[in-house]
């Protein structure tokens, strides 16, 4: 019966085992939260509407106990503090990596083969703080950042074009942040490219929508989102626990991909029960290499000042 521990039962948390629970895992998933009561409470929320459901997915919900999250086949870390009007994903970066530390030290020890998908953010710096805490092969500990980006990519896409989000694919790379790098030239409306069917100006609004979408909704409602957070996160789980090898885009650990390397980037990558079974490389032209470098500055910033905070 496979089993997924989230880690941090708010907003995103919270949607995370929602989701899953309405997909019917059939399994069993654990929210764990620092705050009494509050998993114990989501948790018990989602069981009593698995009758309306039809899902016999058991969610439980626990304060601080890891041991309830032991032998998981996937853990989700959310844990930490969310982005507030005005401040970067990167404003979070003292917090949130002394929680995602701590936090991975507990995970491992009760799910040594667990896959881990980091959620908090700062996201890409973030990822390399739980990988370097977890001590597990790179390729079990990922992030996901893209799987939303290119959400909110191809919701702006298929709205301007008044089209199914079904019809649009899309990938993109780079950090999770307001350097992105959405590809156009690569994305297709029912298998034919995009730019054959929008105009580059439009294209360009899409794209840099795209890039401050977190902080668009961040604006309206004054804390970062979670419907959309959370249902990306399900469907990378869906691929691990599925072993359905799908293509998404997610935050991993380069060895000289896209000549880069030890660090954690947005790339395409396929997904199955091992975790990352292998980095996609497409070919990128001097324009999306050169904001691919920007993105890749941005986030190795970000590690150095991680590596400066001695926590290792
Ligand atoms: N252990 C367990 N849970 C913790 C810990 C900890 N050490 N520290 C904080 N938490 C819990 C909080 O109690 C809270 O319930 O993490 C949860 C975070 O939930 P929210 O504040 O609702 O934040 P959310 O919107 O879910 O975002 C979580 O995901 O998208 C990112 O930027 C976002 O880093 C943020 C994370």
């Amino acid at each position: 019966m496979p089993k997924v521990s989230i880690i941090g039962a708010g907003n995103v948390g919270a949607t995370v085992a929602d989701v899953l629970a309405q997909q019917g895992i059939f399994g069993k998933v654990v929210l764990l939260d620092i705050v009494k009561g509050k998993a114990e409470g989501k948790a018990l929320d989602m069981w009593e509407s698995a009758p309306l459901r039809g899902s016999d997915t058991k969610v439980v919900g626990v304060t601080n106990d890891y041991q309830a999250t032991e032998e998981s086949d996937v853990v989700v870390i959310t844990s930490g503090v969310p982005r507030k009007e005005g401040q970067s994903r990167d404003d979070l970066i003292s917090i949130n990596a002394k929680i995602v530390k701590e936090v991975t030290e507990n995970v491992v020890r009760y799910s040594p083969d667990a896959k881990i998908i980091i959620v908090s953010n700062p996201l890409d710096v973030l990822t390399y703080v739980a990988s370097i805490t977890a001590k597990k092969p790179k390729n079990e500990v990922f992030g996901m950042a893209g799987v939303l980006d290119s959400a909110r990519y191809r919701s702006f896409i298929a709205l301007e074009l008044g089209v199914s989000v079904r019809s649009i694919h899309a990938t993109l790379l780079g950090g999770h942040g307001d350097f992105m790098v959405p590809l156009p030239r690569y994305t297709y409306v029912g298998g034919m490219p995009l730019t054959q069917l929008m105009s580059k100006e439009k294209i360009d609004a899409i794209v840099k929508r795209t890039q401050f979408g977190g902080g668009e909704i961040i604006k309206l409602i004054g804390t970062s989102a979670w419907i959309a957070p959370g249902n990306s996160v399900a469907d990378m789980v869906y691929s691990i626990l599925g072993d359905c090898n799908r293509i998404l885009p997610v935050c991993a650990y380069l060895e000289g991909q896209y000549g880069y390397n030890n660090v954690y980037l947005g790339v395409p990558a396929v997904i199955g029960k091992n975790g990352i079974n292998k980095i996609l490389e497409i070919e990128l032209n001097e324009e999306e290499k050169a904001m691919l470098d920007r993105s890749y500055k941005g986030v190795k910033e970000l590690m150095d000042v991680v590596d400066k905070m001695g926590l290792f």
